[in-house]
């Protein structure tokens, strides 16, 4: 086997700065709010692999799914020579893709990419290991960022799975979905799996599981704040809130102090304070129609080729190709 390479474009003192940045500008907002890519330190990257096993979160055995029944079609109507994967975390439903790749005969290189190191470090060992032939190439990088150190020798497909795209707002999404289009080339593609607008008792179980890893998984940013900046929030007197916005067809997850606190930040200097009550936002996760991607999709640029859903209609896989 070639042995995996992983080139890592965020550097520690790199992440630790915006990771700063971010905690100076959220938690002194209205509403205060973090993005969600601090979830994923080692530990958050592991609750979330949690998650994906958990009975209520059905996104994950959805999409697993969906991609074993469709991965040829897809390596058929794609060609893909080179597979990048955004956001690719342990690259466990990406193996479907890759096998039906490989069968196809097109396939020659996967590039998983991610902003958790110790995710791509996990992944990349085990999909050179399964797949010998492959070369294998991880970037660790921030995907709202600059997407053009992505390899371009070959034909490529960027894969975006998860519903990752529905943790962006409307502007954000447009703006990635753009910045895709501008590093591929006319006839790439995008395959995209997001969540779909379903019964809003089955999303909020999806967010909230009975047994507590979501909550876990969400307070654990906080845990992050504590180690890297020197703060010292009370984990425990936050409540993990997932609720269903029908407006924005998105689930919110938020952290609210269950007491007024006074939390010190002492690497940054700073000192913030939460009322009994007060909710800070931590992630969104928005749901999606077809006509409503596909729209998104030919703003950008793409043209969507064919849909895949599963028989509840609550999750979907998509291609498409730019025009
Ligand atoms: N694709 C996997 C993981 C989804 S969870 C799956 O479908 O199961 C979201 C993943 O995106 C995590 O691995 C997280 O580390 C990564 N991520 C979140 N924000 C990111 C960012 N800004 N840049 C790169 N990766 C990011
Ligand atoms: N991409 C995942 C999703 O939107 C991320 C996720 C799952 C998540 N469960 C979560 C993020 C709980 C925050 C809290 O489905």
């Amino acid at each position: 086997m070639n042995a995996p390479t992983l080139d890592v474009y965020l550097k520690p003192n790199e992440m630790a700065e915006a990771l700063r940045a971010d905690v100076r500008t959220g938690l002194v907002a209205k509403p205060k709010c973090l993005p969600p890519k601090w979830f994923y330190d080692a530990r958050g990257s592991e609750l979330f692999e949690q998650i994906t096993t958990l009975p209520e979160y059905y996104p994950t055995r959805t999409e697993h799914q969906l991609l074993e029944r469709y991965s040829s079609e897809i390596a058929e109507l794609t060609q893909t020579e080179i597979l990048v994967e955004l956001g690719s975390g342990s690259s466990e439903k990406t193996k479907r893709l890759l096998s039906a790749g490989v069968e196809h005969g097109t396939l020659h290189t996967y590039v998983p990419q991610d902003v958790s190191i110790s995710a791509l470090e996990g992944a990349t060992e085990h999909i050179a290991e399964v797949f010998p032939g492959l070369t294998v190439h991880g970037v660790v990088s921030d995907f709202t960022e600059s997407l053009h150190h992505l390899p371009g020798d070959g034909r490529r497909t960027v894969v975006f799975l998860g519903g990752t795209l529905g943790n962006m707002v409307a502007d954000e999404r447009s703006e990635f979905l753009s910045g895709i289009a501008d590093v591929l080339s006319t006839g790439e593609h995008l395959v995209l799996g997001v969540g779909l607008v379903t019964d809003a008792d089955v999303l909020v179980r999806a967010y909230d599981d009975s047994a507590g890893v979501t909550a876990a998984f969400n307070k654990n940013v906080l845990r992050v704040l504590n180690d890297s900046l020197g703060a010292d929030f009370p984990i425990d007197e936050f409540r993990h809130v997932a609720l269903w916005d029908a407006e924005n067809a998105w689930i919110e997850m938020r952290l609210e102090a269950t007491r007024d606190l006074d939390v010190q930040i002492a690497d940054l200097d700073m000192s913030v304070s939460f009322a009994a009550g007060e909710q800070l936002r931590t992630e969104i996760s928005a749901k999606f129609t077809i006509d409503g991607i596909r729209a998104e999709l030919a703003n950008a640029g793409f043209e969507m080729q064919r849909s895949w859903t599963d028989l509840d209609e609550r999750f979907a896989l998509i291609s498409a190709v730019l025009s």
